[in-house]
C-alpha cells in the first residue's frame, strides 16, 4: 500500500488526495534552523513502501525545491521502495532554454537534482513546454487539463480561443478543436523579464467571445494586457483558463482592474483567499488517475 506525504506547499491538496485514493496520509515535521537551513523529520519509517510526495515548487521556491529534495532524501533513507514526486506545478520550468546570454539551463538543473535525490518517477500537471520531458530520463507523467476547462467556461456563441504567445499555440489549438472554434494568437513580446508587450492580433477577435488559455499566471501582465488589447479590438467579452495561478507581486490588482469576467484556473498553487471571478476546476481526481496507474492500482473508469 502506498503512503503519502506532502512539503509545505500543498498539504490541503495532498490530504484531500489520500483519502479520495484511500492510502494513508503521513505527517512530516518541517522546520528550520536558527541559520534558515531546512529541518525535515519523517514521523515513522517506509520500509518497502512506495511513497508518494506531494510538492509544487512555487513561491518561495527554492524552499519548496529544498524540501522536495530533503524529503525525497529522507524517504530513501527510511526504507522506501520507489519515491514518486507528485509536483502539480514545476517551478523554473519557464527557463528551459538558453534564452539570454551566459545563463543557466535552470529547469534541466533542476530535473537533475530531482534524479540525483532518487525520485524514480514524475507526475506533474501542463509542463511549461513539452520538451522538459526530454531533460529527465526517469518516466515522467505531463498531465493535460484541457478537458478540465472545457465545460468551465459560461456557455457562449461566437467563441475564439486565444493563445496569449506563440508559445501557448499547441494549447489554444487543443481547446479550440474541443470547442469547434477558431483561434487567435498575440504578438507577445518582452524587453526585460517579468514586463512584457502585446501587439498586433493574429486572428479575428472583434464581436467575439474571447477565452484565453495559458499554463502560468505569474505577475498576470501577460493575462491583463491580452485583456485590454482584446477589448480594444473589439471582444465582445473574456474568460480565462490558466493552469498554475502563481500570482506574484502586483497580479491581484492588476487583474481587478483588467477586464476579464472569469478566471478558471486549479489548486496546483495553495492560495487562501482568490477574488470571486476566479473559479477552480478540481485536479483531486486527475491527479488521483495518473498515481493509480503509477502504484498499480488502476481504475479503468477514469481516463485522463
Ligand atoms: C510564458 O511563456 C508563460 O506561458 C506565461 O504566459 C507567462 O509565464 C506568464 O507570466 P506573467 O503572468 O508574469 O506575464
Amino acid at each position: 500500500m502506498a503512503k503519502m506525504i506532502a512539503g509545505n506547499s500543498l498539504k490541503s491538496l495532498a490530504k484531500n488526495l489520500s483519502q479520495f485514493l484511500g492510502i494513508e496520509y503521513l505527517e512530516t515535521q518541517l522546520e528550520h534552523f536558527s541559520d534558515e537551513e531546512l529541518r525535515v523529520q519523517l514521523t515513522v519509517p517506509l520500509y518497502e513502501e512506495e511513497v508518494v510526495i506531494v510538492q509544487s515548487t512555487s513561491k518561495p521556491a527554492n524552499d519548496h525545491l529544498m524540501e522536495l529534495l530533503l524529503l525525497v532524501d529522507a524517504a530513501e533513507r527510511a526504507g522506501a521502495r520507489r519515491v514518486i514526486a507528485l509536483m502539480p506545478y514545476f517551478g523554473y520550468s519557464r527557463q528551459d532554454k538558453p534564452s539570454y546570454e551566459w545563463g543557466p539551463i535552470s529547469a534541466r538543473l533542476v530535473a537533475t537534482l530531482l534524479e540525483a535525490s532518487k525520485v524514480n518517477h514524475l507526475i506533474t500537471l501542463d509542463f511549461h513546454s513539452k520538451q522538459l520531458e526530454g531533460f529527465f530520463q526517469i518516466g515522467v507523467q505531463n498531465l493535460d487539463p484541457t478537458a478540465l476547462f472545457v465545460n468551465c467556461f459560461d456557455a457562449l456563441n461566437d467563441l475564439v480561443v486565444v493563445s496569449p504567445d506563440i508559445g501557448g499555440l499547441i494549447r489554444a489549438q487543443k481547446l479550440a478543436q474541443s470547442l469547434g472554434c477558431d483561434i487567435a494568437v498575440l504578438n507577445k513580446t518582452r524587453k526585460t523579464y517579468n514586463t512584457c508587450e502585446m501587439k498586433q492580433i493574429i486572428g479575428t477577435v472583434r464581436h467575439k467571445n474571447c477565452l484565453i488559455i495559458d499554463d502560468i499566471m505569474d505577475t498576470a501582465g501577460t493575462l491583463c494586457k491580452a485583456a485590454i488589447l482584446l477589448k480594444e479590438e473589439g471582444a465582445l467579452s473574456i474568460q480565462a483558463a490558466i493552469t498554475h495561478p502563481v500570482l506574484s507581486g502586483d497580479a491581484l490588482s492588476n487583474l481587478a482592474k483588467a477586464p476579464i469576467d472569469k478566471i478558471i484556473t486549479t489548486h496546483s498553487i495553495h492560495h487562501d483567499n482568490l477574488p470571486s471571478n476566479f473559479h477552480f476546476v478540481d485536479i483531486v481526481p486527475m491527479l488521483g488517475a495518473a498515481l493509480e496507474r503509477v502504484i498499480g492500482r488502476q481504475n479503468k473508469d477514469i481516463i485522463y
